[in-house]
């Protein structure tokens, strides 16, 4: 697959929709399963130094120290706890090009400083409002261009879609820049697979903010970027820059993760469908089958972190200055910590996974993440009945390494008699 446009055309009404299978070769890579390797790799140790093959493009390290590996659960909680130790400016190279300096990639005290300014736009107050006025009528206008056709792709249909449409309400864009948000979005993500273009979508976003900004900043509106001016934490405020750099941090981290989430938990419940009739008969259910798709199949396999000092993990020595790749996907299946850890599962014990990270860094958007799937999944539930995989659907399976989800689910289903 290749790409037509180095960067977003000016009218966002005549670019084609991002379409879930351009990431096939470049965001996710081409990896079908990489748990066997995770679980050898797991078998040998939980924590690796020096190159490991995963039979796909190494993670890649931005330093000449050996770089480290970490496969445990308890050992991926001991570093992200230990954030003097294991910092976050590892992401100041590709990520700062793109997004500018943004809370992933600051270290404590400066992190905390900006964290709590810019938390206050996720309170649960807010998260109520936009859930009633926001997220379910963009999952029920989505729904509505299929419920009657008895047929559909819920990668292609859904998931896809109401995350961008979800975070570009929030935002208070129009309308009819949606496709444009969903690209620039996509390209700011997949930078390390096409550089160019992911710095082309970067200022373009940029520019595009800037002008939304100065809008909001003249005329206050009930949205997230209103508030972002005119929050105020001990007498400080964000400027302009900081407000960019979240936004564009938000784009990705707010479109990208949630639509792999959603379509890896309706994977999960299509391909084990006493599951998923018992989530349809009791939407109780909802919260713990997230979670456990979370834990199953983590949209962010991988984070990073680079260590400050020579230090000691699991008996294994770090020098200073190792890159430090933790994979949340090989944590959350630990067999130390899980039972039969392969297996989704939404009725398993309920116990901590770092699907969303840990510590200090913990995704901020988390509750609306879940909120978003949760409002998802009940609206289809409600709206179409007999949902199952389309008889004869062939080679249907998460995928990738870096990042995870099914690039179609073709599904059969009634519209639901109200
Ligand atoms: C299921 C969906 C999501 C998953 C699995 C996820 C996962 C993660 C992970 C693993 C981190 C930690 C990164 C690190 O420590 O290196 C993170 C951080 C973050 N996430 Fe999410 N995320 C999701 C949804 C969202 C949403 C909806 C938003 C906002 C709209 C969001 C905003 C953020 C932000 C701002 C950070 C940086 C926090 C900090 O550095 O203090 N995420 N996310």
């Amino acid at each position: 697959m290749s790409f037509t446009t180095t960067g977003p055309k000016a009218d966002g009404g005549t670019l084609a929709p991002f379409d879930p299978h351009e990431l096939q070769d470049t965001v996710a890579g081409d990896v079908v399963d990489p748990f066997p390797r995770l679980a050898e790799l797991r078998r040998q140790g939980p924590v690796h130094l020096g190159d490991i093959d995963l039979g796909d493009e190494p993670p890649q390290h931005y330093s000449n120290v050996q770089p480290v590996t970490v496969v445990g659960f308890d050992e991926c909680v001991q570093v992200l706890k230990d954030h003097e130790t294991f910092s976050s400016t590892v992401y100041d190279g590709v990520i700062g090009t793109v997004m500018g300096r943004t809370i992933l990639q600051m270290d404590e005290p400066e992190h905390r400083m900006q964290r709590a300014l810019v938390s206050p736009a996720f309170r649960t107050k807010v998260l109520e409002r936009w859930e009633e006025g926001l997220v379910r009528l963009v999952v029920d206008e989505l729904i509505d261009g299929f419920a009657d056709r008895g047929h559909a792709d819920l990668v292609k249909e859904l998931t896809f879609n109401f995350p961008v449409q979800v975070i570009a309400r929030i935002l208070g864009v129009p309308r009819s820049d949606y496709p444009r948000f969903q690209r620039w979005a996509m390209e700011i993500i997949s930078v390390a697979a096409n550089w160019d273009r992911g710095v082309a979508s970067s200022l373009a976003l940029r520019d595009y903010l800037s002008g939304v900004l100065a809008e909001r900043r003249a005329e206050p509106a009930d949205d997230l970027i209103s508030e972002l001016v005119n929050v105020e934490v001990d007498g400080q405020k964000l400027d302009d820059e900081e407000i960019f750099s979240f936004l564009r941090l938000l784009l990705p981290a707010g479109v990208e993760t949630t639509y792999r989430a959603s379509g890896s938990l309706l994977f999960g419940l299509l391909t084990n469908p006493d599951q998923l009739q018992a989530v349809v008969a009791d939407r109780s259910l909802l919260p713990q089958a997230i979670e456990e798709a979370i834990r199953w199949e983590p949209p962010v396999t991988l984070i990073l972190r680079r260590s400050m000092k020579e230090t000691e993990l699991a008996g294994v020595k770090i020098p200073a200055g190792a890159d430090v790749a933790l994979f949340l996907g090989a944590a959350n299946r630990d067999e130390r910590k899980y039972s039969d850890p392969d297996k989704f599962d939404i009725f398993r014990e309920s116990k901590q996974h770092v699907g969303f990270g840990f510590g200090v860094h913990v995704c901020l958007g988390m509750h609306l993440a879940r909120m978003e799937t949760r409002v998802a999944l009940n609206a289809l539930f409600d709206r179409v009945t007999d949902l199952q995989l389309e008889p004869g659907a062939e080679d249907l399976h998460v995928h990738g390494m870096a990042f995870r989800s099914p690039l179609s689910l073709p599904v059969t289903f009634k519209a639901a008699q109200h």
